[in-house]
């Protein structure tokens, strides 16, 4: 992979410095993950507008994407007893995860294998899995358990009506599916993945918090929309006052069989884009204030410019003391990085799981049906597991229709506001992307803050031979 020293690596002030040296002047150890860096830049690439609605390039995807990649399914909260079982479905393809065994899980195509009749249309449990419309069923394992009128199917052979089943693989507490019986095992695909989260272990957390939005853009329109912070200035000006947007540091690590990127956006400092002089004290209140949404009747405190720590410092070792209180595990040893910024990864081809505290999300984006103009974007908020305690079972998911804002659901606080603003732009990029001058149909990616879409869709037209 070659680098491009030419490329300008992000735009710093004053009072703002890239992320680099706010990594550096942590008061915390920041770690292996969060200090590797990658010097590799994409080239540039104009990706066809009409790969965003041409219903012949999503059944390329279907074919040569869909059907052979892994791909993140569930989480093992979401299955948490024997028998337990959800469907995972992406564009029309339908899979049903089920726990087969303690630690065990299998994954299976969401047919029956008398009528074809869908099988499991959501969370659901039970000794068996039971076709709705004449009663067959198979056992957590996909072997065959029962057919009603037995005597009428001389021709099935029990043996060779096990459900079909698709690869499963594991890593921290997310199961993975690929329907390719000839792929590669999962590991090969997950990179860095499982080295840069060793200090924050996935398999350590649950899902609090998980909502379904159905979106009217296609796949790759919503993914490409939290791949980059350069639309902070535009479609978050609201935040502009506590988040490094152009100071964000961007690095991908491909060795041609994962490709896993990765953003830290720092917070607690004003965009570089306010100036040299622009408020440290702002930037931080606005960043205590941001956090506490999340801790309602724990006191706030102020920025202290007479305290020798910085104001990202200052922040940080608030949150060790009231995320260590709250949740009853130890942070003394978590750095600034790993308490305040948002720090986001990303496993091609729709799999974003975030580092740390400052933004514990976990996204994942996918067709929606044969539409290519339709998709739906997953969003998990992952919590510590209670120390001692068991691991608490998925939170419920909701769902929000097309036209369902984020609003409607005051639980999740500040981010409400930013899912919305983010949105509000989906169903109009997939209008004008359909609407564009034909010797503008493609996009114009920036050299560095778009580096990830250029590094996905490289990786996309390799994927589907059609670069
Ligand atoms: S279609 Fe499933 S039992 Fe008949
Ligand atoms: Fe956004």
């Amino acid at each position: 992979m070659a680098s491009d020293e030419s490329v300008v690596r992000g735009y710093a002030s004053a009072v703002s410095p890239l992320t680099a040296s706010l990594l550096k002047a942590d008061s915390g150890d920041i770690g292996a993950g969060l200090r590797a860096r990658s010097d590799y830049i994409p080239a540039d690439i104009k990706v066809p507008f009409s790969r965003y609605f041409d219903p012949g390039f999503a059944a390329l995807e279907k074919e040569q994407l869909w059907k052979k990649v892994w791909q993140f399914a569930c989480r093992e909260e979401d299955i948490p007893e024997i028998g337990d079982r959800v469907p995972y479905n992406v564009g029309d393809m339908s899979f049903v995860i089920v726990r087969s065994g303690r630690a065990q899980f299998r994954a299976f195509y969401n047919a029956c294998l008398h009528r074809g009749t869908r099988l499991c249309d959501g969370p659901g449990s039970g000794e068996t899995l039971r076709c709705p419309f004449h009663g067959w069923e198979w056992n957590p394992d996909g072997t065959l358990h029962n057919i009603p009128s037995r005597w009428d199917f001389a021709q099935v052979k029990s043996a060779a009506y096990a459900l079909p089943e698709v690869k499963v693989g594991t890593w921290g507490g997310y199961i993975f599916i690929n329907p390719d019986p000839g792929a590669a095992p999962l590991e090969e695909s997950l990179g860095v993945l499982p080295e840069h989260f060793r200090a924050c272990p996935a398999e350590e957390r649950f899902t609090a918090f998980h909502i379904r939005k159905r979106v009217r853009a296609n796949w790759k329109t919503t993914l490409e929309a939290f791949l980059e912070a350069y639309h902070v200035i535009e479609t978050h000006s609201d935040a502009l006052s506590f988040t490094g947007d152009a100071s964000t540091q961007y690095d991908i690590w491909d060795d041609g069989k994962a490709h896993i990127s990765r953003l830290i956006t720092p917070l607690g400092i004003p965009s570089p884009h306010l100036g040299d002089r622009a408020s440290v004290a702002d930037a931080v209140n606005a960043t205590y204030q941001v956090f506490a949404m999340g801790m309602p009747g724990v006191p706030v405190p102020k920025y202290d410019p007479d305290l020798p720590t910085s104001g990202r410092a200052q922040i940080s070792q608030w949150r060790r003391k009231t995320l260590s209180t709250s949740l009853g595990r130890d942070f003394s040893s978590w750095s600034d990085a790993a308490l305040v910024d948002t720090v986001q990864y990303f496993m091609f081809p729709n799999f974003c799981p975030w580092y740390g505290e400052g933004l514990p999300l976990v996204y994942q984006f996918l067709p929606y049906g044969t539409n290519p103009n339709e998709s739906v974007m997953n969003i998990r908020l992952t919590a510590p597991l209670p120390s001692g305690g068991p691991r608490p079972p998925s939170a419920r998911i909701v769902e929000l229709d097309f036209d369902e804002p984020f609003s409607a659901k005051p639980e999740i606080g500040i981010l409400s506001i930013i899912f919305d603003q983010d949105m509000s732009n989906l169903p109009r990029i997939q209008a004008g992307l359909r609407a564009a001058a034909p010797g503008h149909a493609h996009s114009t990616l920036g050299r560095y803050q778009e580096q990830r879409i250029r590094h996905f869709h490289q990786v996309l037209e390799k994927t589907l031979d059609c670069g």
